[in-house]
């Protein structure tokens, strides 16, 4: 027995000394890729098809390895993998996927799995991206479809080098419940891994590095960027046709409309073909919309129903189980995914629908498939539930490469590899804060969101919450249940307009802030960690100090940065002032272009009709006049160049077509914009010519000034 035992422990030293010998690769600069024992076939990278941009991230330029790599231990025990990353004493973590309560991820005990937000950052959210982001400048990607556990710095190993002093907890006040981990502890339940170490130096260097292995951000179609209306579930054409002519006449934005399930013959499974009933002629019903400016989107979870006109033939490649009684299509086999888009592409694509809201994709447990459940491809229920979203946002992609028209859609699931998707997250989950931290998180995470306006109880939450919504990915009121209007409160309707107009005119500045998520990395909402010189401004720094003989990190969760120059503070409901935190650097009101305050806290009183927005010295924001539907490819949009401050500048301006695929054959080009203050007061500006033989949508170009003193 003591034989046998004896043999095990040695056995066990054998797969700790092979595994610890992992060797880090390089595969991209500044990017090192290590194998881990005998990693699964199927994981967050293949799932997505990622494709890496080579020659963006090659111009990142290399780095040396950001860890110490004697203190990465690698073990394969009992065929699971255990990790452990070091972890410094001033260290602050950030990502572990989209979550809402809080940005620092330090302290935390996770699982990181698939689901509908629960109210509680525990790992189950709805992009639980295995990728965390070190304040030290380096960032770790676990590229597997398991559940993954994580230990963000709480366990103390007995041979930790810094064990902390033992207290007494009877008579010493610095005794701590948690004391100093040095280490941040992973398990993977597989036998082997592959793992991802990404360097900085700063932690948007690594953000960008992450988004670039996965193929860069997507670029959304410039109509995707427009305002949204999601009407209530069984609205007809007519209905549909009536609302489109609301906003038009009322003067609102409008480039999409969002059709909820009934726009099916049966939902819930779905048949995902027309409702005769009401709509009784689909394909003149989207080119009626079409001709007005609007574009559809159609609602779907992806189970299908037994009254679906390809379930008989689909059956043969669906899961074992059912999501309430509709079959689960395998997209890991080519079959069913041809089945099931080439239905979408016949009935609805082909007559003009442009996008898909992919519903439940995520979660309850209670309802979605268990772990159990069996998938003809092979793959596992569990890593089945961590990519089916990433999957349909694939395929559905895919779909509309097909027809050469890009998409911009909803769904409820991601996860790590799926940056390059043009879907944007959502959740019924309804707390405005929150919404606003997971606004902040999600760019760690690789993923867009849109804290959507749903309803309110008061008026002056209404304008609140869409005072937010109009600085996110998607500007999208989602009335599927309430029928809310932008109008809906006479009260602030004025103001809701001024906003829902301000969105279109910030359109130029979007869609380049988009191309940069694509073409470098960066995404376009972030938290304010990724801000140079936010962590140097007042208040921070002490706010960090030891409390308790231990690092307290600060949490700042209630502003964002929206693009290159814009930083945004929502206002909350029966919030009168609030506090804002400005990084180093002189920053600028966005409305009056006044000087606010550098690396300073400052308080504001907005009033109602103001969401406090402010602009970085030298921000450079090309605007075009509030039209209510997005330009056309073929329609020439004249610029207002607002410049703030008096910092000499420069702004690259992106052009394309704004609709097809055409940019990844070189069809775009980007514009070099100059301002500059001269010594008497007066400005210098110049924007670069065209290019020649590009697209090129911008017609009159007038600068702005913003800043007088
Ligand atoms: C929910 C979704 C809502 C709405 C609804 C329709 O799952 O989150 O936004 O689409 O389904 O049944």
């Amino acid at each position: 027995m003591k034989k046998i035992l004896s043999l095990l422990i040695a056995l066990g030293s054998i797969i700790h000394l092979f595994a610890q010998q992992v060797q880090w690769t390089e595969t991209y600069p500044g990017i090192w890729k290590g194998v881990i024992g005998k990693p699964e076939n199927y994981n967050l990278l293949n799932a997505s098809g990622a494709v890496a941009n080579a020659s963006a991230l090659g111009k990142l330029g290399s780095a040396v390895f950001p860890l110490s790599k004697k203190d990465i231990d690698i073990q394969i025990v009992d065929g699971k993998t255990y990790l452990r990353f070091p972890l410094q004493k001033e260290e602050q973590l950030y990502g572990f996927g989209l979550n809402f309560k809080s940005v620092q991820q330090r302290g935390r005990i996770m699982e990181l799995h698939v689901d509908h937000y629960g109210g509680e950052d525990n790992g189950r959210t709805h992009a639980p991206t295995p990728f965390y982001v070190s304040s030290n400048g380096y960032g770790v990607f676990i590229n597997s479809a398991r559940y993954i556990k994580v230990w963000a710095g709480t366990g103390v190993r007995k041979d930790s080098p810094e064990f902390p002093e033992p207290r007494d907890r009877n008579t010493d006040k610095q005794w701590s419940a948690s004391p100093y981990s040095d280490a941040v502890e992973i398990l993977v339940p597989a036998a082997g891994v592959e793992v991802y170490v990404f360097a900085g130096p700063q932690p948007i260097d690594v953000v960008k590095r992450y988004n670039l292995l996965n193929g860069g951000g997507c670029l959304p179609p410039r109509w995707g960027l427009g305002f949204v209306q999601r009407v209530k579930t069984l609205f007809t054409a007519q209905d549909v046709q009536e609302e489109a002519r609301l906003f038009e006449e009322k003067g609102y934005p409008l480039d999409i409309i969002g059709l909820e399930p009934g726009w099916q013959s049966k939902s819930y499974p779905g048949t995902f073909s027309w409702d005769k009933t009401r709509f009784q002629q689909p394909s003149n019903f989207v080119q009626d919309m079409l001709k007005k400016g609007v574009r559809l989107n159609l609602w779907i979870n992806p189970y299908v129903s037994p009254y679906a006109p390809f379930y008989d033939a689909i059956k043969p490649y669906t899961s074992s189980h059912t999501v309430w009684l509709g079959q689960i299509p395998d997209f890991n086999v080519p079959k069913a995914r041809s089945l099931f888009f080439d239905q979408l592409k016949k009935d609805q694509v082909d007559l003009g629908v442009s996008g898909y809201k992919i519903d439940e994709v995520d979660g309850f447990d209670n309802w979605l498939w268990p772990d159990v459940a069996k998938f003809p491809s092979g793959v596992s229920g569990e890593q089945m539930r961590q990519t089916y979203g990433v999957l349909a946002m694939r395929y559905s992609m895919d779909m509309f490469r097909k027809s050469n028209s890009r998409t911009f859609g909803l769904v409820r699931a991601s996860n790590g590899g799926a940056a390059s998707m043009p879907y944007v997250i959502y959740n019924d989950y309804y707390e405005h804060r929150d919404f606003i931290t997971a606004l902040a998180n999600s760019g760690f995470a690789g993923v867009l969101w849109t804290p959507e306006v749903r309803s309110s109880d008061s008026a002056e939450e209404w304008l609140r919450r869409f005072q937010s919504n109009v600085f996110s990915p998607m500007a999208m009121i989602n009335a599927w249940t309430d029928g809310t209007k932008p109008w809906s409160f006479p009260e602030v309707e004025k103001d809701i307009k001024a906003f829902a107009l301000l969105r279109m005119q910030m359109m130029p500045y979007w869609y380049t802030e988009f191309a940069k998520y694509h073409y470098e990395g960066i995404p376009p909402f972030r938290a304010m960690y990724l801000e140079d010189g936010f962590i140097q401004s007042a208040g921070l720094l002490s706010e960090v100090k030891n409390v308790k003989g231990r690092f307290k990190p600060s949490n700042i969760k209630d502003q964002y940065m929206a693009g290159e120059y814009i930083l945004v503070a929502p206002m909350f409901k029966g919030e009168t002032s609030r506090k804002v935190i400005l990084p180093k650097g002189k920053w600028y009101d966005f409305y009056s272009g006044e000087f606010a305050g550098d690396g300073e806290t400052i308080n504001v009183t907005p009033g109602l009709s103001k969401i406090p927005v402010y602009v970085k010295d030298g921000g450079i924001i090309p605007m075009m006049k509030p039209m209510l539907h997005s330009p056309k490819p073929d329609q020439k949009t004249d610029l207002e160049i607002r410049y703030y401050g008096s910092k000499a500048s420069s702004y690259m301006l992106y052009d394309d077509d704004g609709v097809s695929f055409d940019y990844e054959k070189g069809n775009y080009s980007w514009r070099k914009i100059n301002v500059s203050k001269n010594a008497d007061g007066t400005f210098s500006s110049s924007i670069e010519e065209p290019v020649q033989g590009k697209p090129s949508t911008y017609g009159e170009i007038r600068f702005n000034y913003m800043t007088k003193k």
